[in-house]
């Protein structure tokens, strides 16, 4: 079966993006996190990617948002790419979708320079593209989330004085 194609979403996309979120996470969380990122200073130009069918269907959906990095004094240090939600429709898992709309999420955040990206996520997945426990490399998580599932990617721009405190765009579930 040929692979589908990633590419930005447009905005035909929007239903067939909620929907897939739908059945991926069998709720609308995920989904109204997407909505909500979009139209925000928080949506990052072609940083919302879906994976498209040979047919046109929507089948995989990755996005990245722009939250913030703070120092111990509450400043922004600087803001800092979050990766999430990503989701494949149920019966396309485990066939490489994923995989490729995280390359292409990689790929997009190193093109624009940024040092990490950052997420809260399955430990057993997102090792496998090289992201480690934040705590680790100084980036603290906004809640006393597990350390194995509080993930970061030093991407070439990465340096290693930057340290702080993540903080998620205000869609996301507080
Ligand atoms: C997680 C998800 C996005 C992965 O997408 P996918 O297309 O199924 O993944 P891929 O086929 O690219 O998988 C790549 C590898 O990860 C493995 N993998 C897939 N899902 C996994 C999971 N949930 N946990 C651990 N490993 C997983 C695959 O077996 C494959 O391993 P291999 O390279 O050794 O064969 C998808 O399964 C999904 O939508 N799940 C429901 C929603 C969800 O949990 N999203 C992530 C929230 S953190």
């Amino acid at each position: 079966m040929p692979q589908p194609t990633i590419r930005p979403e447009a905005s035909a996309d929007e239903a067939g993006i909620r929907a897939l979120n739908e059945a991926a996470f069998r709720g609308n969380v995920e989904g109204g996190i997407v909505d909500g990122i979009r139209g925000t200073d928080r949506w990052i130009p072609d940083g919302s990617l879906v994976a498209e069918d040979t047919d046109g269907a929507v089948v995989g959906h990755l996005l990245l948002s722009e939250g913030d990095l703070v120092g111990i004094d509450g400043a922004v240090i600087r803001r800092i790419w979050m990766l999430g939600p990503v989701a494949v429709l149920p019966d396309r898992q485990r066939k490489g979708i994923g995989r490729a709309l995280m390359r292409a999420a990689i790929e997009l955040a190193t093109d624009r320079g940024q040092p990490l990206i950052c997420l809260l996520g399955h430990a057993d997945y997102y090792p496998r593209f090289g992201f480690e426990p934040a705590r680790g490399i100084g980036i603290e998580p906004p809640r006393p989330w597990r350390d194995a599932n509080w993930m970061a990617l030093r991407l070439p721009a990465w340096e290693p004085g930057l340290r702080g405190t993540a903080r998620f765009p205000p869609a996301f579930p507080g």
